[in-house]
């Protein structure tokens, strides 16, 4: 049995470029998104810090939108799975981070939540593959992780293209998302190499309408569907 995909592609605004004294009503701003997506730095793994776990069990009772936790940390081993047992809906963890990466995405599962691998736009998919089936989600990383407003990395789309492959011909069952450098111009190349959840940080959060903003992407990404 093939993987159904979702109906319609799904966008995951990026709290990153939120107002962090404001998180409860710029959640509230995004309603009606697929997921909201988190990121935790620890400036270690990136050279960013920005939040961690209690935010994040504050955030789960501030919404109704689940929580999409991408942590760019070391030790994943040791950090992710509290962030499931906070509730949150997909705990995404990066393969350059961990030397176990099966082990992790048990325990994230164990723990209640959807396990993601993320990849940086330099790390290759293959060595990767046969463990994808242990995972919910794969976050292709279309810039370097620690900060928003970059510019988006095209040739990671290749690496989509491998796993959407996988996905439609009933090898993997999975929710192929991107993260950075998403907005109304880039946002078609990506639906075409067949993503199907977009985060999005910038290109939401600083404009005037948020809640339009991700309508709008949204919608760009279903006419490009591929
Ligand atoms: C970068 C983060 C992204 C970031 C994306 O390390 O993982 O989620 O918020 O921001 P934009 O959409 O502005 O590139
Ligand atoms: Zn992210």
């Amino acid at each position: 049995m093939t993987f159904t995909r979702p109906a319609v592609p799904m966008i995951a605004p990026s709290i990153l470029s939120a107002d962090f004294a404001n998180l409860a009503e710029e959640a509230r701003a995004v309603a009606g998104s697929d997921w909201l997506h988190v990121d935790v730095m620890d400036a270690h793994f990136v050279p960013n810090l920005t939040l961690g776990l209690p935010v994040v069990q504050s955030l789960v009772k501030a919404t109704d939108i689940p929580l999409d936790c991408h942590l760019m940390i070391e030790d994943p081993a040791r950090w992710a799975p509290p962030y499931a047992e906070a509730g949150a809906h997909n705990v995404t963890f990066h393969a350059e981070a961990s030397d176990d990466p099966i082990a992790v995405a048990r325990d994230i599962r164990a723990a209640g939540a959807k396990a993601g691998l993320s990849v940086k736009p330099g790390t290759p998919i293959e060595p990767y593959l046969e463990i994808l089936r242990e995972f919910d989600t794969l976050l292709v990383m279309s810039v370097e992780p620690g900060f928003g407003g970059q510019s988006f990395i095209p040739e990671v789309l290749a690496k989509a293209r491998v796993v959407r492959n996988l996905v439609d011909a009933g090898e993997l069952r999975l929710i192929v998302e991107i993260d950075g450098g998403i907005n109304a111009d880039t946002i078609e190349q990506a639906a075409e190499a067949g993503i199907d959840c977009f985060v999005a940080g910038s290109a939401v959060y600083n404009t005037a309408d948020p809640g339009a903003a991700v309508r709008s992407l949204r919608s760009i990404a279903t006419s490009h569907r591929g």
